[in-house]
């Protein structure tokens, strides 16, 4: 079988990063404080993180959907802060997204190669890796997977086709990109009924009226058709209502189709490229379980922020510790604080982002009872939170993150 080679290429040397738990998030206060949950999303090189959970979870991911930087040559940035969907450019606050910049192809796949080689092993035996990329890449990744997999265990080349505005005037417009999804056993999980859609109102009026009619043989148009492996969602762009600011966000439809074919409720979804969190927000939507990883802050932030508005699961929050995660610490006289009740100066809230409470806080681990978000298109955030108890026999601990990426702890009393 022919293989991809490159001068750098070598079997990968993964060392483990040590993982710190740094919180536990219960949205709106569910599950708190006794909950452990499984669940994780983690702040990280993938790598490393991968190296990390492999003892605990070599065999046991029941699927993985990966959807790396596509070797564009890009720095995307996010959109942060207010005016967000505006039209007007000058309007919009910019911060770091994440780069997709190599010196040459070579390093891009010196990234690419160890990380699907220790995706293979996180599989479990009827597990699937779907991989996400576009024209710039996908040449070379179809044989990495073919040399990792087996080319026998390609289940789908799938193109995602979308609409959407571009400067090209010497080329067909690029509207696609590729996800390769490959099984690691022959014996895999493919939920058919569960993905089906309703045939074309054509084909059902044609079928009405001769069943005679396609090639002979007449489909349950009640049932519906299984889909083809050419798939149409709208990008999410700038009004789109999933709207993030993190860049290459991906629409959640595609994410649902992909979730429901390839597992079933209970199964583990892992996404270790997981930018504004779509994987594990709908693995927790349709009741999978979930590990999240990314190296960039921003992404892991928008994450968390987006599992508290769209899902009631607590999960935990880790890091690796070798990366340094600036923390400040705050004033207490800008807070008003009651029995079950914090409330933050009017001050403080018209460049706060996110804000969230440990009413018994041990020091250690922050367990997230409370939190507000800036709503993506009201001015500011909520300025109270209430908290489920009253404060225990510790602390009190308030985490503030501003829209520029600022982070600020506080314990009450001082
Ligand atoms: C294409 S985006 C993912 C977008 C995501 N699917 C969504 O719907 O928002 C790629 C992500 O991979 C992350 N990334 C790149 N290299 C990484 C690494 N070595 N470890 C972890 N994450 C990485 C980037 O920070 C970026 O957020």
């Amino acid at each position: 079988m022919p293989h991809l080679t490159w001068d750098s290429k070598t079997p990968p040397k993964p060392v483990p990063a040590a993982l710190e738990l740094d919180a536990i998030i219960y949205p709106q206060g569910n599950g708190y404080p006794g909950t452990d949950p499984e669940n994780q999303l983690i702040l990280g090189d993938n790598l490393a993180v991968m190296s990390a959970i492999l003892s605990e979870y070599e065999g046991q991911v029941d699927l993985i959907y990966a959807d790396p930087p596509f070797y564009t040559n890009k720095r995307y940035q996010v959109r942060v802060g207010r005016q967000e969907d505006s039209r007007r450019p000058q309007e919009w606050q910019l911060a770091d997204g994440y780069p997709d910049h190599w010196p040459n192809v070579e390093s891009y796949l010196d990234m690419l190669y160890p990380r699907l080689q220790i995706m293979h092993r996180l599989l479990a035996p009827h597990g699937t890796l779907y991989l996400h990329l576009d024209w710039h890449a996908d040449h070379y990744a179809r044989l990495l997977l073919d040399e990792i997999f087996g080319p026998e265990r390609l289940l789908n080349e799938i193109i995602w086709v979308y609409h959407g505005p571009s400067p090209i005037r010497s080329a067909f417009n690029r509207k696609h990109d590729t996800i390769l999804a490959y099984t690691k056993s022959s014996e895999y999980t493919f939920n058919v009924d569960a993905v089906r859609e309703p045939y074309n109102p054509k084909t059902v009026k044609t079928f009405a009226s001769s069943p005679k009619a396609g090639f002979g043989k007449v489909p349950d148009l009640e049932r519906g058709k299984v889909p083809e492996d050419w798939w149409y969602f709208p990008v999410v762009a700038r009004l789109h209502n999933e709207r993030t600011g993190y860049p290459t966000q991906k629409p959640q439809a595609l994410l649902e189709r992909i979730i429901l074919a390839s597992s079933n409720p209970g199964d583990l979804v892992a996404d270790f490229f997981c930018g504004a969190g779509t994987t594990s927000l709908v693995a927790s939507q349709l009741e999978r379980r979930f590990i999240a990883n990314d190296l960039s802050w921003r992404a892991v932030h928008t994450s968390r922020t987006r599992h508290i508005a769209g899902s009631d699961t607590p999960f935990k929050m880790l890091y690796e510790t070798s990366l340094p995660l600036e923390r400040l610490s705050g004033r207490m006289d800008e807070f008003n604080i009651t029995d079950s009740q914090v409330e933050i100066d009017p001050n403080l809230v018209d460049d706060l982002d996110y804000w969230e409470i440990d009413p018994d806080w041990d020091g250690e681990v922050f367990h997230s009872a409370a939190q507000a978000i800036r709503p993506r298109k009201k001015v500011s955030i909520s300025r109270e939170l209430m908290f489920p108890d009253p404060i225990g026999e510790n602390k009190l601990a308030i985490r503030l993150v501003n829209i520029d990426g600022k982070q600020t702890q506080i314990i009450y009393p001082g």
